[in-house]
């Protein structure tokens, strides 16, 4: 007769059948970096996580290390905001310091940067793209956000990931990456990215929130499931070489579906509100952290997700030790 719990007898039995596994190697961890001098400041939404400026990078970049952890993802928050977003592709702006200080020392050159192409943090109304009478702008960002993947490569990073939401940004970036020289920089898509409240405590991390309106016509509809595979066949088709799918947890029938259909590189973003419930339910007591995070993280790998994205990836790359 057939009986599933014979392959669940023991830890042994479970260990050999087990179909799916989270990797240190597969994590990449968002850093916050702030533009200024002697800054670690908390985010209190997100027990944790920090925004540093520069001379204080190290003692993060130092843990990243440590816990084996390969892959940074870089968010900036400049001290000057304005109506087109200029500190995004300022050659000197805060993300592109950043990259060339860790660039620039031997013990953190290895680490994958990635830097995240977006405006929301750079501009004055906090919206991803040029504003005009209340309107977010398509077309008329797309140069900006090419430019600022082409700085971003300029400094150093190894991956561009545009968040933005414009049609055709993929296909800008590509090729002004390549006119560029910047051949074998690799384009990282947020392509199924969905307008949610989840993103809130990132927004106080990333002081980003948008000024007024929200989101909603450049972010994708959460009820929307085959629009996503739209958003994601227009990046491939316009040149991405890995894709995100984002939120996480909420969205896992998403990463499934672009598994199914694409052969491409799927990162799975566990955002910080999916962070900050889990911290805050274990910091009560209510649930098990450590175990909670590593069955989120195994169902992004059951979903499909090559990549995750997390703010729990150092805590993740110590339990897998
Ligand atoms: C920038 C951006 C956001 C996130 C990543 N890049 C915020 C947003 O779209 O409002 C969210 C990440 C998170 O919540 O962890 N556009």
């Amino acid at each position: 007769m057939d009986r599933l719990r014979r392959l669940r007898v023991s830890p042994a039995m479970r260990d050999m059948v087990r179909e799916n596994h989270v990797r240190t190697e597969e994590l990449i961890y968002p850093v916050f970096v702030m533009e200024g001098q002697d800054i670690c400041s908390p985010v209190k939404s997100m027990p944790g996580i920090c925004q540093y400026s520069p001379d204080r990078l190290p003692e993060e970049l130092d843990r990243v290390v440590k816990a084996g952890v390969g892959a940074v993802l870089l968010f900036g928050i400049p001290a000057h905001k304005d109506e087109t977003g200029s500190g995004a592709y300022d050659e000197h702006g805060i993300v592109q310091e950043a990259i060339r200080f860790i660039k620039a020392e031997e013990k953190y050159r290895h680490l994958l940067v990635i830097a995240d192409v977006c405006l929301c943090e750079y501009t004055s109304h906090g919206h991803c793209g040029l504003v005009k009478d209340g309107e977010i702008l398509n077309d008329e960002t797309l140069p900006l956000l090419a430019r600022t993947a082409v700085s971003y490569a300029a400094a150093g990073a190894d991956i561009v990931a545009p968040s933005d939401m414009m049609d055709r940004r993929v296909g800008v970036i590509r090729e002004a990456l390549d006119a560029h020289g910047f051949t074998n920089i690799p384009i990282m898509a947020y392509s199924a990215k969905f307008a949610s409240a989840f993103y809130g405590p990132f927004r106080d991390a990333a002081h980003s929130a948008p000024g007024f309106g929200d989101r909603r016509t450049y972010q994708m509809d959460p009820a929307n499931r085959r629009e996503a595979m739209r958003e994601v066949e227009e990046d491939i088709l316009e040149g991405a070489d890995m894709v995100i799918a984002k939120p996480g947890i909420a969205y896992m029938d998403i990463i499934r579906d672009i598994a199914e259909k694409y052969n491409i590189p799927i990162a799975a973003y566990n955002v910080s509100g999916e962070y900050s419930m889990v911290k805050a339910a274990a910091a009560n007591g209510w649930i098990d952290e450590k175990k909670t995070v590593m069955e989120i993280m195994v169902g992004f790998k059951r979903a499909g997700a090559k990549m995750i994205i997390t703010y729990h990836a150092l805590d993740v790359a110590g339990w897998l030790r």
